[in-house]
């Protein structure tokens, strides 16, 4: 039986992840997706530099040609970040009949639309697990777990980066500067930290979370945003002093006909469930007007539980593949209803 031939873009904090988990768990995987899965080529920006996982010379390249026009590859997973060339790469493959996974929110949050409409057309599969909530399988919760309910309210802390260095400024005091220096060495900020701590990142998750959860648009422009790039060891302090912790909160609710979203530093109360998500860990809040209320845990950055959500993307685009129902028709993720943004 043939393998699958996965082009791996990206070999950074997430990519390494994804090349050690398949490895560890090579046998395993082979039973759960029925294919021998087999990284073809790596596609890095600079091939000569020291790296902490080894792959064969002859797999790395900086030519993405080798992985988007090679006809051996079947699929691929984009773990580069940014919006270009990300963007036109992940075009370029599915324009060539590759599945796609990724884990970019940027990417998925502004032009997750165009993305899809596209792998429809060609027949594929783009799957983003890992892009909100790093290994906290949260996408699946709302596009199978609760297909059959109405969601209408989804609060969550969905950036591990601010959480890390909140908490490290409350329980160790521990100034920003130093708290964002070791997120930073942790590989749990983005390429550019400015995006966590000024609550861009958090945004575009919120913005995919109410996209998938609402079924319809929800674009980033539409999410106010307020990071927490101006917070202190003394308001940390001081909010405690009086009983309250400093959380980087996202919000998405819909009511009948329109949907606010934000993403803010809030106050909570001591006992409050978010007030206790500590360090990298992100927890989701999801009211169901079927289920009520639900809460999904666990660490939203850092590579190898990142990794587990593309892996198992992976096995999902095995499937389908196998079963010839590729191309989004597992799951259709927005645009069943339209609703306007209190923005507007
Ligand atoms: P890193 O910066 O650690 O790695 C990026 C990788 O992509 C590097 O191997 C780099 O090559 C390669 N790369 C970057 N630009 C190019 C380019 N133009 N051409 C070819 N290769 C390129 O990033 P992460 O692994 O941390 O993040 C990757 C993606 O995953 C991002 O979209 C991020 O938002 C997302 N993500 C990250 C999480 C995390 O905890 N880190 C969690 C969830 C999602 P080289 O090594 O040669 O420099
Ligand atoms: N920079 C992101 C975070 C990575 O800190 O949450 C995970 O998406």
């Amino acid at each position: 039986e043939q393998p699958i031939r996965v082009g791996l873009m990206g070999l950074g904090t997430v990519g390494s992840s994804v090349v050690q988990l398949l490895e560890a768990n090579q046998e395993d995987l082979f039973h759960r997706s029925g294919k021998q899965i087999v990284v073809e080529k790596v596609l890095v920006k600079h091939p000569e530099k020291d790296r902490s996982i080894q792959v064969p010379s002859e797999c790395l390249t900086d030519q993405s040609d080798e992985i988007l026009k090679n006809e051996r590859i079947d699929l691929v997973i984009e773990v580069m970040g940014g919006i270009e060339p990300a963007r036109s790469y992940i075009l370029e493959a599915l324009k060539h009949g590759k599945h796609v996974i990724t884990a970019n929110k940027d990417l998925m949050a502004l032009h997750g639309e165009e993305i899809l409409s596209v792998a429809t057309e060609k027949g594929c599969d783009v799957f983003y697990e890992a892009s909100v909530a790093g290994g906290i399988p949260v996408l699946r919760a709302l596009t199978e777990g609760l297909s059959s309910d109405r969601v209408t309210k989804i609060v969550g802390i969905v950036n591990g980066t601010t959480n890390y260095i909140l908490s490290e400024m409350l329980n160790k005091e521990a100034p920003f500067e130093k708290a964002l220096a070791q997120a930073q060495e942790l590989g749990y900020a983005e390429a550019d930290p400015t995006a966590d701590v000024e609550g861009l990142d958090a945004a575009r998750k919120v913005a995919i979370l109410a996209t998938l959860g609402f079924r319809t648009r929800v674009s980033l422009n539409e999410v106010f945003i307020r990071g927490i790039g101006s917070v202190t060891l003394e308001d940390v302090r001081f909010a405690m002093q009086l009983g309250y912790i400093l959380k980087l909160v996202g919000i998405a609710q819909r009511d009948e006909d329109k949907v606010e979203a934000s993403v803010q530093p809030v106050l909570l109360p001591e006992a409050h469930p978010l007030a206790s998500v500590n360090g990298v860990f992100n927890a989701v809040y999801i009211y169901g007007e079927a289920v009520g209320e639900t809460m999904f845990y666990g660490p939203g950055a850092g590579g190898m539980p990142t990794a587990t959500a593309v892996v198992a993307d992976l096995v999902t685009a095995i499937h389908n593949i196998g079963m010839g129902v590729s191309g989004q028709k597992v799951v259709r993720p927005y645009q069943e209803t339209v609703l306007k943004s209190s923005k507007e």
